[in-house]
This record gives C-alpha cells, structure tokens and sequence, in this order.
C-alpha cells in the first residue's frame, strides 16, 4: 500500500509545492498527524504490559511531538497564515485493536510515511530553496521514520510471528479511513459549492424582493 501512497504524493506534489498557500496546508496537516500520533504512542505506553515496550512507545512518542513542531513552524514560515495550534482526537487504536494489531496498523503508518516524504524529497530536489528549507526538515524527519518502521516491524515478529493477515486486515481498516476521511473532504467541498452556486441563482430573486415604490 505504501507504494500506492508513493505514487500518489510522486503525482500530486508538483502541484502541491508549486504554491505556499497549498504547500502550508499540506505540512500542517503533517503536524496534525504527528500530533495524532503522540498521543497514540502514550496510551499504548500507559497501557502495554512490558515495561521495555512502553520505553520504546514514550521515545516514539517524543520523535512525533518534535516532528509536530518541526512541520507546524514549516508551515508558518511556507505561508506565515498558516499557523495556530494543532487540535487532534484521539481513536484509542490501542484499546480498539489490541498491542499486535496496533503494532501493525503503525508499521504500516511508518511505511506509507516514508514513501510520502521520499517522493517528496525526490521532487524539491534540485528546485530552488523555499522558505523554511522543507528539505532538511522532511530529510530530518524521515530519518526517525525508518527506525519507527523498523521497531515497530520487530515488535510486531516478536508479538505475532504470523502477522500477514494483521496486515492484510489493518490495510484494509486504514484503506476504508482514508476512504472516510475523502468523503468528508469531498463533501464540504461539495457544500460550498453547492452553496456558492445557489447564492448566484437566486440573487436575480433578489431584485423581484426589493420594495418598490
Ligand atoms: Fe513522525
Ligand atoms: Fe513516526
């Protein structure tokens, strides 16, 4: 799948970067997500039965808070609107999934974000600098993202030695977010322009309403 996610960013990014406005938004979202994540690897911490896991999970957990503010202050200096604090809820995977399964769902969340921000890297390189330098701080984060997947993929052969069907199974589960999450996208936009388009219709109704006299 994390091939797929490559692909795709490989696509869209010249698009994306080509404009700070866009390129901001898609950096904070990668602050929010990370943040996300922080608060993932402190349940699993608070929660796991072995101490030597849940060292493991809080060292995790404080990659993801650095890489929230690394990607939150990119964002401001890409497109200085662009900032705030990031909100985040929490799923509570660990508790939903279970350790192995949780475990698996993360693996696989390391790996799709180390084909993003390689595609990423391939594209800025040799571009010309941005505000911010993107560059060295997705160079930076993605570094701590190879050893995530790579503890997270060596939990999970000590937890579940047969994990293909984990995998196969938290694929799917995360297909069908990100599948949520684009309808949910897709229909605010729809909103808006369903609603843009109705304000132009009816303003001619507007001059049948002005009093006359
Ligand atoms: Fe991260
Ligand atoms: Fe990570």
């Amino acid at each position: 799948m994390s091939l797929i996610f490559g692909a795709l960013t490989r696509l869209f990014a010249p698009f994306v970067w080509s404009s700070p406005r866009r390129a901001a938004r898609m950096v904070h979202g990668f602050a929010h997500a990370e943040r996300a994540s922080v608060i993932d690897m402190q349940q699993a911490a608070r929660h796991t039965p072995s101490p030597a896991r849940a060292a493991q999970y809080l060292r995790h957990a404080a990659d993801e808070w650095r890489h929230a503010q690394l990607f939150a202050r990119l964002a401001h200096k890409l497109d200085a609107a662009r900032s705030g604090p990031v909100h985040v809820d929490t799923e509570h995977l660990y508790d939903t999934l279970g350790e192995a399964s949780f475990l698996a769902f993360v693996h696989m969340g390391e790996q799709r974000g180390r084909a993003q921000f390689d595609a990423h890297l391939a594209h800025l390189a040799g571009r010309a600098p941005l505000p911010g330098r993107p560059r060295a701080v997705i160079r930076g984060v993605l570094r701590d993202e190879h050893q995530h997947a790579a503890y997270t993929g060596a939990l999970l052969d000590e937890l579940e030695p047969r994990r293909g069907g984990l995998v196969a199974r938290m694929a799917r589960r995360q297909l069908w977010r990100q599948w949520l999450r684009a309808g949910r996208a897709l229909s605010s936009g729809l909103y808006l322009v369903t609603g843009g388009l109705l304000y132009v219709l009816c303003a001619p109704l507007f001059t049948l309403l002005r009093p006359r006299g």
